[in-house]
């Protein structure tokens, strides 16, 4: 039997984000329903919300979320009724040519529900990022779900599910932050905050947080960060490489996704270094470099999708960490909303006032 559940829709393209009653179908083969406990509010809603992602609108908005599994379909081994899990958007498939190279994290063709969740006159939605959790009920492949400790809080959990979780993972798997490191991250919202707890974990010696907002810079510090930059008082290359005796960084994480910023990562990193670009840019920015300089200076430029995180692995060995109290995920929940309260979380998130907003429920 399918069920109705209340939904965060974002019906057309700017049009502000509604509850709504949604319909979820019962899970079919390698699906499973999970009843949602809480869900992050992440900058790629808004992108979807805003029609950056694309038009296929109506969006069932959420994608940062921790749950139970109520039910699954037929042939579902991997998790049970009962268990807690965070949903991921990198349900790997094993045979695609980057899982069959032993490198599954680059997976592209990541599992998804078959069956589609509708408004009750039958029109079709479009989960953001195949999840769909600013609901009370969600369906997804059952490989979206990764079963961890449940004696963590939900909304604490469900931040490992995106934005975080690419933080993290931008500098312990993509950068590969090493013991003694030098680490500068430009940008300290919730992902730049998350790569500075990433390298503090990996054992950097020094981690150099940069932004705008002194606001963002207090955060980033509690977070880890040894030093602070403001780049509205000063050049972040300079003080990135006094900071560093004239080299530069190991490692530099740029969590804006705009090209002055990734110039600033690219010139403020040491020699052999390696620049970690995990901030999204838009379809028109463009990056010009003295092609001299991309050679001159050795060391590699990588990009970080989802932290180049792989679930199983990851997501319950950080939740354990922070469980041990050596990973402070709770200092990243600003606030606990409502599903009614998206709309309002957006404008917040705008203004810079948060790192996240999590919808509990
Ligand atoms: N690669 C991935 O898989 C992945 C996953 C989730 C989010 N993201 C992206 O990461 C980026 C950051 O996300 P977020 O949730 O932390 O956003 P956010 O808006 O919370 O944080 C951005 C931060 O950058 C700072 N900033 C803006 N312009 C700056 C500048 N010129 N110099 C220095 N700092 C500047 C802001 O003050 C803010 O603190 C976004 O582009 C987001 O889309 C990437
Ligand atoms: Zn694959
Ligand atoms: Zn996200």
């Amino acid at each position: 039997m399918a069920q109705e559940v209340r939904g965060v829709i974002a019906p057309g393209k700017g049009e502000p984000v509604r509850v709504e009653t949604i319909v979820v179908p019962d899970p079919g083969p390698g699906e499973a329903v999970v009843r949602i406990q809480a869900c992050g509010v992440c900058h790629t809603d808004l992108h979807y919300k805003q029609g950056g992602i694309s038009d296929d609108f109506p969006f069932l908005l959420g994608h940062e979320a921790a749950g139970v599994v109520e039910s699954v379909g037929a042939g579902v081994t991997d998790v049970a009724p009962g268990d807690f899990v965070i949903l991921n958007w990198r349900a790997v498939c094993g045979n695609c040519r980057a899982c069959l190279r032993g490198r599954p994290w680059y997976c592209f063709n990541t599992h998804n529900a078959e069956q589609k969740m509708t408004l009750t006159d039958g029109t079709e939605l479009s989960p953001a990022l195949g999840i769909g959790a600013f609901a009370e009920k969600t369906l997804v492949a059952a490989g979206q779900c990764t079963k961890v400790d449940a004696s963590v809080a939900p909304e604490v959990a469900g931040l490992l599910g995106c934005g975080v979780m690419a933080g993290i993972g931008a500098a312990i798997n993509t950068g590969n932050v090493g013991r003694g490191d030098t680490v500068a991250v430009i940008g300290c919202g919730g992902v730049g905050d998350a790569a500075i707890a990433g390298a503090d974990l990996a054992g950097a010696a020094k981690i150099i947080a940069v932004d705008l907002d002194d606001r963002k810079l207090a955060k980033a510090r509690e977070m880890g960060a040894t030093h602070t930059v403001n780049s509205k008082e000063c050049d972040p290359v300079e003080a990135i490489r006094e900071l560093t005796g004239g080299f530069g960084a190991d490692v530099v994480i740029e969590a804006v996704g705009r090209p002055e910023t990734y110039k600033q990562a690219f010139y403020a990193r040491d020699l052999a270094g390696t620049v970690v670009l995990v901030g999204v840019p838009t379809p028109e920015m463009k990056l010009e470099l003295p092609l001299l300089d991309v050679f001159g200076r050795g060391g590699s430029l990588k990009s970080s999708w989802y932290g180049d995180c792989l679930p199983s692995r990851d997501f319950p060995m950080l939740i354990d960490l922070h469980l041990q109290g050596r990973l402070p995920l709770d200092k990243f929940v600003t606030e606990t909303i409502r599903l009614s309260d998206v709309e309002k979380a957006f404008e917040r998130m705008h203004h810079g006032d948060v790192l996240r907003s999590v919808v509990v429920l």
